[in-house]
């Protein structure tokens, strides 16, 4: 995304703060939320306009309930996103913070996100706290399942080889649990960071929203990458207002110059 009227260039001063940050920083953690993604075209939640539960009920598309109810419309909807994910590719702000991994002493990325688009720009040993968009299983016994072209095509999910029970994407839907060993992993590394760069998140859908709030406990400090306020904003040591494909390759320059 380049500068405009809506997006002006990024606050130097805050771009400076936010380096400085980072530049002392031992253990950076990120978390990143669907604005990371936007500007790769893949529309956010909560967004006024174009955010997905704006226009689509999550009750009936995320939940057991709504597959129990209508397994073929769930089914359709998550091979659309799943087609829209092929046609899409990371944008600046996920190769920056591929390229962040390397300029700090420790690192761990944690997302939100079911895409693949940061393991795209290079991102290694990302945690997905809410699942894999490409990734399939019996919603009956767990077992996992590949996908075969037919089925992307198919009014219905197809049914597991095992046990009968329907196909559907590895994700994390609403009334579900989180995976135990993802949100281990990213417990831990919120409490033992002393940086956390909070990514394109609306930080209200817990047990992801509280990270940010375990790291600052532990006395880590907080930067907030966000065209929006969040709830993290007021309490972070710098809030970078912008969209975070303009602001991440800037904040990964300035790391460069002299402080
Ligand atoms: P939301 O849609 O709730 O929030 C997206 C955030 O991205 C908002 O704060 C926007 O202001 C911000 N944003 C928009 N464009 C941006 C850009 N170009 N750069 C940076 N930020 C931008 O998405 P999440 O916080 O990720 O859960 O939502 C959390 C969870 O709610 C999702 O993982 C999903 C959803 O229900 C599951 O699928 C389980």
């Amino acid at each position: 995304m380049t500068p405009s009227p809506t997006h002006p260039q990024p606050d130097p001063a805050a771009l400076r703060r936010a380096a400085g940050l980072l530049r002392h920083a031992q253990y950076l953690v990120v978390l990143t939320g669907a604005g990371v993604s936007a500007e790769s075209g893949i529309a956010t939640f909560r967004d006024a306009q174009t955010g997905q539960w704006t226009h689509f009920d999550p009750q009936q598309l995320a939940s057991p309930s709504g597959f129990r109810r209508d397994p073929g419309l769930v089914w359709r909807w998550y091979m659309e996103r799943l087609d829209t994910l092929h046609t899409t590719a990371p944008n600046p702000g996920h190769h920056a913070l591929a390229e962040l991994a390397g300029r700090v002493p420790r690192f761990t990325l944690i997302t939100q996100n079911v895409d693949d688009l940061h393991e795209r720009a290079g991102s290694k040993q990302v945690i997905h706290l809410h699942g894999n968009l490409a990734a399939f299983r019996c919603h009956t016994c767990r077992a996992p399942y590949t996908l075969t072209p037919g089925d992307r095509q198919a009014q219905m999910p197809p049914t597991c080889p095992h046990c009968g029970g329907y196909i559907r994407p590895d994700v994390v839907w609403f009334e579900e649990l989180l995976p135990a060993d993802a949100l281990d992993q990213a417990d831990t590394a919120a409490r033992a960071c002393d940086v956390m760069m909070i990514v394109g998140t609306s930080g209200v859908v817990f047990p992801a929203a509280q990270l940010p709030w375990t790291a600052q406990s532990a006395g880590a400090q907080l930067i907030d990458i966000n065209p929006d306020e969040t709830p993290y904003t007021d309490q972070a040591a710098v809030a970078l207002r912008g969209p975070s494909g303009l602001l991440l390759p800037p904040l990964l320059q300035a790391l460069d110059a002299p402080e």
